[in-house]
Protein backbone atom coordinates (compact mmCIF):
# COMPACT_ATOMS: atom_id res chain seq x y z
CA UNK A 1 0.00 0.00 0.00
CA UNK A 2 1.21 3.61 -0.93
CA UNK A 3 -0.15 6.24 0.80
CA UNK A 4 1.76 9.63 0.05
CA UNK A 5 4.64 9.29 1.77
CA UNK A 6 4.11 5.99 3.47
CA UNK A 7 4.42 2.44 2.31
CA UNK A 8 3.76 -0.63 4.03
CA UNK A 9 5.01 -3.90 3.01
CA UNK A 10 7.46 -6.71 4.35
CA UNK A 11 10.54 -5.71 6.15
CA UNK A 12 14.14 -6.78 5.07
CA UNK A 13 17.23 -6.87 7.34
CA UNK A 14 17.94 -3.32 6.31
CA UNK A 15 14.64 -2.14 8.58
CA UNK A 16 15.76 -3.91 12.00
CA UNK A 17 17.87 -0.64 13.59
CA UNK A 18 14.35 1.14 13.24
CA UNK A 19 12.79 -1.64 14.54
CA UNK A 20 14.57 -2.34 17.44
CA UNK A 21 14.55 1.65 17.64
CA UNK A 22 10.36 1.73 18.19
CA UNK A 23 10.46 -1.42 20.40
CA UNK A 24 12.08 0.10 22.53
CA UNK A 25 10.90 3.58 22.82
CA UNK A 26 7.73 1.27 23.45
CA UNK A 27 9.10 -0.72 26.30
CA UNK A 28 6.56 -1.49 29.67
CA UNK A 29 9.96 -0.16 31.88
CA UNK A 30 9.54 3.57 30.46
CA UNK A 31 5.51 4.18 30.81
CA UNK A 32 5.20 2.15 27.17
CA UNK A 33 2.33 -0.68 26.08
CA UNK A 34 4.79 -3.81 24.72
CA UNK A 35 5.54 -6.31 27.25
CA UNK A 36 7.88 -7.67 24.66
CA UNK A 37 11.76 -7.38 24.31
CA UNK A 38 12.77 -9.19 21.11
CA UNK A 39 16.69 -9.64 20.75
CA UNK A 40 17.62 -9.20 17.16
CA UNK A 41 18.80 -12.74 16.30
CA UNK A 42 15.16 -13.29 17.75
CA UNK A 43 13.36 -11.02 15.31
CA UNK A 44 15.93 -11.82 12.68
CA UNK A 45 14.43 -16.06 13.20
CA UNK A 46 10.85 -14.52 13.42
CA UNK A 47 11.23 -12.52 10.00
CA UNK A 48 12.79 -15.52 8.16
CA UNK A 49 9.41 -17.60 9.10
CA UNK A 50 6.47 -15.29 8.67
CA UNK A 51 6.34 -12.09 7.44
CA UNK A 52 7.23 -8.23 9.79
CA UNK A 53 5.32 -5.78 8.39
CA UNK A 54 6.55 -2.05 8.33
CA UNK A 55 5.54 0.92 7.71
CA UNK A 56 8.22 3.38 6.50
CA UNK A 57 8.48 6.86 6.02
CA UNK A 58 10.77 7.56 3.38
CA UNK A 59 13.71 5.28 5.11
CA UNK A 60 12.10 5.62 8.85
CA UNK A 61 10.77 3.26 10.36
CA UNK A 62 6.76 4.70 12.15
CA UNK A 63 5.38 1.16 12.73
CA UNK A 64 5.96 -2.69 13.04
CA UNK A 65 4.04 -5.60 12.78
CA UNK A 66 5.53 -8.78 13.71
CA UNK A 67 3.96 -12.58 13.55
CA UNK A 68 5.68 -15.71 14.17
CA UNK A 69 4.93 -19.11 13.93
CA UNK A 70 4.19 -21.24 17.40
CA UNK A 71 7.48 -22.41 17.74
CA UNK A 72 9.95 -19.76 17.48
CA UNK A 73 9.02 -18.30 20.82
CA UNK A 74 8.04 -21.12 22.54
CA UNK A 75 10.35 -20.19 25.44
CA UNK A 76 8.18 -16.93 26.05
CA UNK A 77 6.09 -17.62 28.90
CA UNK A 78 3.21 -15.17 28.26
CA UNK A 79 2.68 -16.79 24.64
CA UNK A 80 2.65 -20.02 26.09
CA UNK A 81 0.44 -18.48 28.30
CA UNK A 82 -1.95 -17.60 25.82
CA UNK A 83 -1.72 -20.99 24.06
CA UNK A 84 -2.25 -22.76 26.53
CA UNK A 85 -5.37 -20.66 27.24
CA UNK A 86 -6.41 -20.85 22.91
CA UNK A 87 -4.36 -23.33 21.43
CA UNK A 88 -6.46 -21.96 17.90
CA UNK A 89 -6.10 -24.34 14.60
CA UNK A 90 -2.90 -26.65 13.82
CA UNK A 91 -1.69 -24.31 11.08
CA UNK A 92 -2.38 -20.77 13.55
CA UNK A 93 0.62 -18.37 13.99
CA UNK A 94 0.70 -15.39 16.39
CA UNK A 95 -0.23 -12.23 15.63
CA UNK A 96 2.24 -9.31 17.35
CA UNK A 97 3.82 -7.48 18.90
CA UNK A 98 2.47 -4.41 16.85
CA UNK A 99 3.50 -0.99 17.59
CA UNK A 100 2.69 2.41 15.42
CA UNK A 101 5.28 5.41 16.89
CA UNK A 102 3.01 7.87 18.86
CA UNK A 103 3.05 10.76 16.50
CA UNK A 104 1.32 8.79 13.96
CA UNK A 105 -1.37 6.64 15.66
CA UNK A 106 -4.90 6.82 15.08
CA UNK A 107 -4.17 6.91 11.12
CA UNK A 108 -5.09 3.46 10.36
CA UNK A 109 -1.71 2.16 10.07
CA UNK A 110 -1.97 -0.76 12.75
CA UNK A 111 -5.09 -1.99 10.09
CA UNK A 112 -2.68 -1.14 7.26
CA UNK A 113 -0.66 -3.53 8.27
CA UNK A 114 -2.54 -6.12 9.34
CA UNK A 115 -4.66 -5.91 5.73
CA UNK A 116 -1.01 -6.59 4.05
CA UNK A 117 -0.28 -9.45 6.93
CA UNK A 118 -3.56 -11.40 5.81
CA UNK A 119 -3.20 -10.52 2.05
CA UNK A 120 0.18 -12.89 2.46
CA UNK A 121 -1.00 -15.66 5.03
CA UNK A 122 -4.35 -16.19 3.64
CA UNK A 123 -6.45 -18.66 5.27
CA UNK A 124 -4.52 -19.00 8.31
CA UNK A 125 -5.69 -18.31 11.54
CA UNK A 126 -3.83 -15.49 13.58
CA UNK A 127 -3.96 -15.49 17.23
CA UNK A 128 -3.06 -12.59 19.80
CA UNK A 129 -3.29 -11.10 23.46
CA UNK A 130 -3.97 -7.81 24.34
CA UNK A 131 -3.93 -6.58 28.36
CA UNK A 132 -7.52 -5.84 29.06
CA UNK A 133 -5.92 -2.18 30.36
CA UNK A 134 -5.14 -1.61 26.71
CA UNK A 135 -7.93 0.22 25.36
CA UNK A 136 -6.64 1.50 22.55
CA UNK A 137 -5.25 -1.88 21.17
CA UNK A 138 -8.78 -3.46 21.94
CA UNK A 139 -10.64 -1.09 19.95
CA UNK A 140 -8.00 -0.97 17.29
CA UNK A 141 -8.58 -4.71 16.47
CA UNK A 142 -11.57 -4.90 17.66
CA UNK A 143 -12.37 -2.27 14.70
CA UNK A 144 -10.53 -4.95 12.40
CA UNK A 145 -12.90 -7.53 13.30
CA UNK A 146 -11.13 -9.64 15.17
CA UNK A 147 -12.99 -12.00 18.02
CA UNK A 148 -12.46 -12.05 21.55
CA UNK A 149 -12.35 -15.89 22.45
CA UNK A 150 -10.99 -16.42 25.60
CA UNK A 151 -8.79 -14.24 28.11
CA UNK A 152 -6.17 -15.30 30.56
CA UNK A 153 -4.40 -13.91 33.83
CA UNK A 154 -0.24 -13.50 33.70
CA UNK A 155 1.51 -12.13 36.32
CA UNK A 156 -1.21 -10.53 37.86
CA UNK A 157 -2.58 -8.75 34.56
CA UNK A 158 -5.37 -9.99 32.50
CA UNK A 159 -5.17 -10.38 28.85
CA UNK A 160 -7.46 -10.99 26.42
CA UNK A 161 -6.84 -13.56 24.21
CA UNK A 162 -8.16 -12.26 19.91
CA UNK A 163 -8.51 -14.59 16.74
CA UNK A 164 -9.18 -14.02 13.03
CA UNK A 165 -8.85 -16.31 9.54
CA UNK A 166 -6.39 -14.35 6.96
C1 LIG B 1 -2.55 -0.09 19.42
C2 LIG B 1 -1.91 0.59 18.21
C3 LIG B 1 -0.99 -0.42 17.50
C4 LIG B 1 -3.02 1.05 17.25
O1 LIG B 1 -2.41 1.59 16.10
P1 LIG B 1 -3.10 2.76 15.24
O2 LIG B 1 -2.40 2.81 13.93
O3 LIG B 1 -3.17 3.98 16.05
O4 LIG B 1 -4.56 2.17 15.06
P2 LIG B 1 -5.54 2.44 13.85
O5 LIG B 1 -5.43 3.87 13.46
O6 LIG B 1 -5.37 1.40 12.78
O7 LIG B 1 -6.88 2.08 14.60
C5 LIG B 1 -7.93 2.89 14.58
C6 LIG B 1 -8.94 2.52 15.66
O8 LIG B 1 -8.36 2.09 16.88
C7 LIG B 1 -9.03 2.67 18.00
N1 LIG B 1 -8.06 3.52 18.69
C8 LIG B 1 -6.83 3.86 18.25
N2 LIG B 1 -6.21 4.63 19.17
C9 LIG B 1 -7.07 4.77 20.19
C10 LIG B 1 -7.03 5.45 21.44
N3 LIG B 1 -5.94 6.13 21.82
N4 LIG B 1 -8.10 5.34 22.24
C11 LIG B 1 -9.19 4.65 21.88
N5 LIG B 1 -9.30 3.98 20.70
C12 LIG B 1 -8.26 4.05 19.88
C13 LIG B 1 -10.18 3.47 17.43
O9 LIG B 1 -11.31 2.62 17.37
C14 LIG B 1 -9.69 3.77 16.04
O10 LIG B 1 -10.71 3.94 15.12
P3 LIG B 1 -11.30 5.39 14.87
O11 LIG B 1 -10.12 6.27 14.61
O12 LIG B 1 -12.19 5.22 13.70
O13 LIG B 1 -12.00 5.72 16.14
C15 LIG B 1 -1.09 1.86 18.64
O14 LIG B 1 -1.91 2.67 19.45
C16 LIG B 1 0.18 1.56 19.40
O15 LIG B 1 1.23 1.30 18.81
N6 LIG B 1 0.15 1.58 20.75
C17 LIG B 1 1.32 1.32 21.58
C18 LIG B 1 1.80 -0.12 21.49
C19 LIG B 1 0.66 -1.09 21.70
O16 LIG B 1 -0.20 -0.91 22.55
N7 LIG B 1 0.70 -2.16 20.89
C20 LIG B 1 -0.32 -3.20 20.93
C21 LIG B 1 -0.03 -4.16 22.00
S1 LIG B 1 -1.29 -5.42 22.02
Amino acid sequence: MKNSEVNIGRATEADLDGIMELQAENQHAIGGMLSANFSRARIIEMMNEMPLIVARHGDHIIAFLMSSTRNVNEDVPIIRAMLNAYPGTASAYVYGPTCVSSEERGKGLAQAMYRELRRLEPGREGILFIQRSNQASLRAHEKMGMCEVTSFVFNGNEYAVFSYFG
